[in-house]
């Protein structure tokens, strides 16, 4: 990745009638970074990759790709190209044929044509599949047509939206690690839309979470986990229990807290944090907390509770467990390495935790 922006938003705003698709969405993309869109279905990341790949109009605010303003510049001359969900590739074409497409009109020699081709089938370990029928091909291989067909055009920014929810988990997930070595390899930025968290903190330089149209946070992966912003945040990455507290004291980057169920605590103040008030959230993820039978040693804070439910899966156990003073259960993951931990419903259990692995989001 380079320091030099590729694509600069400014502003954008999208209406459909009187409803706001994106609002304020003003973004840095380095050169060769993966980024990836984020959120709920309907938040407005199709819409967002649709503007910057020029087949959407919108009403407000400017993007740069590059350095040029793509303002008056239509969908095909812009330096993007895009996957998209539903891969569309021609069944009744060769693969060779359906990577071509788009050079076809660029007035290449056979030659060249056939070598550009081929570096493509090759980047997606195609190779050698040239003359098979499109419809003869797995799912994972159909995906990999469409993403040649984009990258054979050689785009500065390659768009891909939710490119791989057509596959099964298993393949699915080997994908995001091929997506994610070809992206650094050939080293171009690719903007990805995705609603699975997993996928965009696995693949991801960056990831830009988005609600109703509005960017809420873009982040490292590890930050957005250890320093989401805020509740909503915090709940769309990964686990969280969430614990309501009063703020006693604040003093620089600490602050004291009285947490229900937990008593008074010290945290450390998150710097995401945009809004903070004499009742606070805070937030601890299942596997911060340690489960034992007897009070454990050596922690900030201990509290005893009841195991009300266990969920097992596979690489780790999952406690829900009742705190008095807490309306929700607090959930606890233990990995299943040893099974040296195992409760039941209705057992008495401690609960250690430390302060440093307690998050502050303000005001939720
Ligand atoms: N052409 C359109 N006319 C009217 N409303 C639209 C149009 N396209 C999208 N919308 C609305 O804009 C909002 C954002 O749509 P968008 O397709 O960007 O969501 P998304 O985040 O990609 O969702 P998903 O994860 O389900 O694909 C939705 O509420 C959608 O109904
Ligand atoms: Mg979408």
């Amino acid at each position: 990745m380079s320091d030099q922006n590729i694509i600069e938003l400014k502003d954008v705003e999208k209406r459909f009638g009187s409803f706001v698709a994106v609002s304020d969405l003003t973004l840095s993309l380095k050169q060769g970074e993966f980024f990836s869109l984020l959120g709920p279905s309907g938040c407005g990341k199709t819409t967002a990759l649709r503007i910057i790949a020029g087949f959407q109009d919108h009403e407000k605010g400017k993007i740069t790709i590059d350095g040029v303003p793509m303002k008056d510049i239509p969908a095909n001359k812009r330096p993007t190209n895009m996957v998209f969900q539903s891969y569309a590739i021609f069944p009744h074409l060769t693969v060779f044929n359906n990577v071509a497409f788009g050079l076809r009109k660029s007035r290449l020699s056979k030659a060249e044509l056939d070598q550009r081709v081929n570096e493509a089938l090759d980047m997606v370990e195609l190779t050698g599949m040239g003359g098979r029928k499109a419809d003869e091909l797995s799912g994972g291989q159909r995906q990999r047509v469409a993403l040649a067909r984009a990258l054979v055009m050689q785009p500065k920014v390659l768009l891909l939206d939710e490119p791989l929810s057509a596959l099964d988990k298993n393949l699915r997930e080997a994908m995001q690690l091929e997506l994610r070595r070809l992206q650094q390899s050939i080293g171009i930025t690719f903007v990805m839309v995705t609603h699975d968290q997993y996928e965009a903190m696995t693949m991801s330089d960056r990831i830009g979470v988005m609600f109703e149209g509005k960017l809420m946070q873009v982040d490292r992966p590890e930050v957005l986990y250890a320093q989401p912003c805020n509740r909503e945040v915090a709940a769309f990455i990964g686990g969280m229990n969430f614990v309501p507290a009063e703020l006693i004291k604040e003093d620089g980057d600490q602050l004291q807290i009285k947490a229900a169920g937990f008593g008074t605590l010290n945290i450390d103040v998150n710097p995401n944090v945009r809004e903070r008030g004499s009742a606070l959230l805070i937030g601890v993820r299942p596997e911060q907390l340690e489960i034992a039978a007897t009070k454990p040693e050596g922690y900030d804070s201990t509290i005893e509770g009841t195991i009300a439910n266990v969920a097992f899966y596979g690489e780790s156990v999952h406690y829900y467990v009742e705190v008095e003073g807490l309306t929700d259960v607090v959930s606890v993951a233990v990995p299943n390495y040893f099974h040296t931990v195992d409760y039941k419903s209705g057992d008495k259990v401690w609960l250690g935790l430390q302060n440093s692995s307690i998050i502050d989001l303000g005001k939720g």
